[in-house]
Order: structure tokens, then sequence, then C-alpha cells
């Protein structure tokens, strides 16, 4: 049967039809041509670039590791106190330092610093690292996380926008220790 000008209803149905599947193709393509540009289009969250102040040198003292908090940069208002997060700060010899991510490199526990053995020691499987991060024994297979530093009118900033992640490289050369 045909419709006016000659187009019959079956013409009109599958051109419908074609319309709506291509509608339909449309739609659910968005989400994959915007994880495709993704790295390209994504913007990064205010506060991901910014250096944080830490405190002055003088809280510090060398040869020690101190306890340090900062606020996140990346939050929203509703974070509230999560989004003040602690740090352990060792000041190697007065000129390097190293600013060691709370959570233990197995499954984030907060590690604690006995000075009286030199060790950070994780309380959830006693994981255990050395005073200059790296592993010494338990789950872990890795050391703590690193924050980038650097230092300014006396005061030590950290790069905390970006966490500490198993791809960054460490501030300070170790000594690689032999397996035998
Ligand atoms: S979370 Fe620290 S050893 Fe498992």
């Amino acid at each position: 049967m045909s419709l006016t000008g000659g187009v019959t209803r079956r013409d009109l149905f599958m051109k419908a039809g074609i319309f709506c599947n291509g509608v339909v193709g449309l739609i659910l393509a968005v989400p994959f041509v915007r994880y495709l540009l993704a790295p390209v289009t994504r913007e990064r969250k205010v506060g991901y670039d910014s250096w944080i102040p830490l405190g002055g040198l003088e809280q510090f003292p060398s040869g020690e590791t101190r306890l340090a908090t900062y606020r996140n940069p990346v939050v929203s208002a509703t974070d509230g106190d999560t989004a003040n997060i602690a740090c352990w700060v060792r000041n190697v010899d007065g000129k390097t330092f190293q600013v060691f991510a709370i959570n233990c490199a197995h499954l984030g526990c907060p590690v604690r610093w006995f000075p009286q053995s030199n060790l950070f020691m994780c309380p959830c499987h006693g994981g255990a690292y050395y005073q200059d991060g790296s592993r010494a024994s338990g789950p872990p297979e890795r050391g703590l996380f690193e924050y980038g530093y650097r230092i300014e009118d006396g005061k030590l900033l950290i790069k905390a926008g970006e966490m500490p992640t198993p791809g960054q490289a460490s501030n300070i050369v170790r000594e690689i220790r032999s397996c035998v």
C-alpha cells in the first residue's frame, strides 16, 4: 500500500526504524567517546597542582621524624575533617627531607613512627618500614609512598593535590641493598 508521493508504509517504518536506531546508537556512543577522549579533555580539579605548606622548618628538627597534617586541596565543602590528611616528615640532615604518606603500602592503614626502633610500623598486618621509608618486613611489597616537596621562605611545602602513587620516584637516592 502506497502513501502520498509513492512512499509505501514499509518504507516509512523502515526509515523511522533506522532513525530511531541511529538516535539510540548516538546516545550509547557518548560514554565511549568521552572515555576515549578523557586523557585529552579531562580537566584537573582546582588545587591538583598546588603546593601546600606543612609548616616552618623549625617544626621538623634535623634527624627526626615528625607527624604533620595538611588540608587536602582537592575537596568539596562537605568533606569536613576527612580532608585533613596526616603525613610523616623526616628531616634527614637539615637540608634533605622525606615526606611520607601515612598510609601503609599494603592496604592503607595508618603507619606509626617508633623512634625507639627507627621503624614505621603498621598496626593492621605487621608491616614495617625503615626510617627512609623502604620496606623492612611484612606484607607490603614496597616502601611508603612519598610526596614531592620543596622549601620556600623557611617553610616546607608538599605537592599534596596529587596523592603519592606507586609510579612516583623517591625524592632522595637510596642506597641499593644487596640480597646476598
Ligand atoms: S595494611 Fe599495613 S600491613 Fe597490611
